[in-house]
């Protein structure tokens, strides 16, 4: 199995074949991923909504973004492994960014970062890259902001928007990022990235037109059945199958039917 690169990356976009990607933020998960042929695993900062409960992605602490990377580490032998720098690990202070992505690369194993952010975070983007450490840029509804945003909706819809993410887009790709993820933006202004950038872009709710797409493995697999956006595609009801089952199990063991004699010694 030939391991996948961020230098493939770039080559899968020259030859126009799209990029598969979803998160993963322990080893079964990971390695069921892996083993299905999944090219890029983000240990997404989304590990603070989906495995830590919280509301929002600011919470999740750089020690817990190691722990899920490390774990996701051990379960892959083939896809290139993301891993998202935690809000305040990397704002305003590029040093510290350094910091926390050295930290990252040497605790986990894991073989790329990813921000949120152009030109107000480009100094950390500089500083990272400096280092020999891959960064994937994400910019349009970038979930650390969430509170300067006040909303999930679609972000970019205006023309000023629009501009300054198609600059920030090109300031990512100058620095040095690999491959750069949209988030929740029209699928028009999406295209235009993508055909204006020679980088990899990777697109949840960004339109058909992106090099790849990434979405929340709990939520495609239908985990958590409350979050809904037009975005997501559901390619399973794990939801449904996990309550049947544990229903199942519960019944079993109150009626004395599990376990039988030959799981027993
Ligand atoms: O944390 C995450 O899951 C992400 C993806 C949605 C891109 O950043
Ligand atoms: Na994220």
């Amino acid at each position: 199995k030939r391991k996948v690169t961020t230098h493939r990356l770039k080559e899968m976009k020259a030859a126009g074949e799209k990029i598969s990607m979803l998160t993963a933020y322990d080893f079964s998960m990971a390695r069921i991923l892996d083993n299905a042929g999944i090219d890029v695993l983000l240990v997404g900062d989304s590990a603070s909504n989906v495995m830590a409960g919280h509301e929002t992605t600011l919470p999740i602490t750089l020690d817990q973004m190691i722990y899920h990377a490390c774990s996701v580490v051990k379960g892959v032998d083939r896809a290139l492994i993301v891993v998202d720098i935690p809000f305040g690990s990397y704002q305003g202070d590029s040093r510290e960014a350094l910091k926390s992505a050295i930290r990252i690369m040497k605790e986990s194993g894991a073989h790329a970062v990813k921000v949120e952010g152009g030109e107000d975070i480009i100094g950390s983007v500089d500083r990272i890259l400096s280092a020999g450490i891959p960064v994937m840029g994400h910019l349009g509804l970038t979930p650390q902001s969430i509170y300067k945003f006040g909303t999930y909706s679609v972000r970019a819809k205006e023309e000023e928007e629009a501009d300054k993410l198609i600059s920030d887009a090109k300031l990512l790709e100058e620095a040095g990022c690999f491959a750069l993820v949209l988030e929740k933006i029209p699928a028009d202004l999406a295209k235009k990235v993508a055909e204006s950038i020679s980088i990899p872009v990777i697109g949840i709710g960004a339109g058909s037109d992106c090099d790849g797409q990434v979405l929340v493995v709990h939520d495609m697999l239908g985990i958590n059945n409350e979050f809904k956006p037009r975005f997501l595609r559901k390619y399973a009801n794990l939801h449904e199958v996990m309550t049947h089952a544990v229903s199942n199990y519960i019944e079993d063991v109150k009626t004395g039917n599990f376990p039988s004699d030959t799981e027993s010694y």
